[in-house]
């Protein structure tokens, strides 16, 4: 995998937007995988930059979800579905039938999560994937011990993920759901490009795990470490318990400029 270490979360939003950006220019209708939570936002902030200026076009983009919540309503401020039309669909102009996600209210939840693998499969798979990283090492919502070939399934939250995500709810854990539905970790690998994207030093363990670790289902974004074209991108803060660090800045400040992430 190739690691990025940017100076701030700005510049690391503005790198992958800017990836983003290439990849519509190259393919228009792109499936872009898009993540909930605090870090993808200056992703989101710099693409608007740049579909507002005219740099990128996002008509016929598409986006789909990553994972939700289990029980809540659609129209729930907090549904990952509300939360992404906010952040994404609307400051990107990209029309809501243009996106695809989980029914995170269906009675039959597991034919729900088929229902969307298939779906995606049917779109023709994600093109570039963005995760965050749970303090845990999750990706998506797959906690600690996922299975490394998981589908898109149900989950239990660990009592910290509930923790990390009480501040969405008026920092009233109780509210959190339990439950949730998340892309399989066998699902997220079968996107054509992964962008990992962590910033700040609460995630510097889950990250040196991830990259310098061993392939584990203790820590589910190590799975990364078996996809042909997954590349992380953190903050000095995050990559502060890298060991290769001073390797990974060498690497990207001599790569050629054609390449791109
Ligand atoms: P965060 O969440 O970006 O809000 O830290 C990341 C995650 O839990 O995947």
């Amino acid at each position: 995998m190739e690691v990025v270490i940017v100076p701030d979360a700005k510049a690391g939003g503005e790198l992958v937007a800017d990836a983003m950006a290439q990849l519509l220019r190259r393919k228009p209708d792109a499936l872009l995988g898009v993540a909930t939570g605090s870090t993808p936002l200056p992703v989101y902030q710099a693409l608007a930059a740049q579909v507002c200026s005219g740099a990128v076009d996002t008509s016929r983009a598409r986006v789909a979800q990553l994972d939700e919540y289990v029980g809540l309503p659609a129209d729930h401020p907090e549904s990952y579905r509300s939360v992404l039309r906010r952040e994404v669909l609307e400051p990107l102009g990209i029309a809501p039938a243009s996106f695809m996600g989980p029914d995170g209210t269906a009675e039959d939840v597991q034919a729900a999560c088929d229902a969307y693998d298939r779906q995606l499969g049917e779109a023709g798979g994600v093109d570039l994937q963005l995760l965050g990283i749970g303090t845990d090492g999750h990706i998506g919502f797959n906690e600690p011990c996922s299975s490394l070939v998981s589908r898109t399934r149900i989950k239990t939250l660990t009592e910290q993920t509930r923790k990390d995500n009480a501040r969405f709810f008026d920092g009233d854990v109780e509210q959190v759901p339990h439950h949730v539905i998340t892309q399989g970790i066998g699902t997220i690998l079968e996107a054509r490009h992964l962008v990992l994207l962590a910033t700040g030093a609460g995630k510097a363990d889950a990250v040196a795990a991830t990259v310098e670790g061993p392939v584990a289902a203790v820590c589910p974004a190590s799975a990364l470490q078996m996809h042909p074209h997954a590349t992380v991108v953190v903050d000095e803060a995050a990559a502060a318990k890298l060991e290769h660090a001073d390797y990974f800045r060498y690497t990207f400040a001599h790569k050629p400029d054609w390449q791109g992430i």
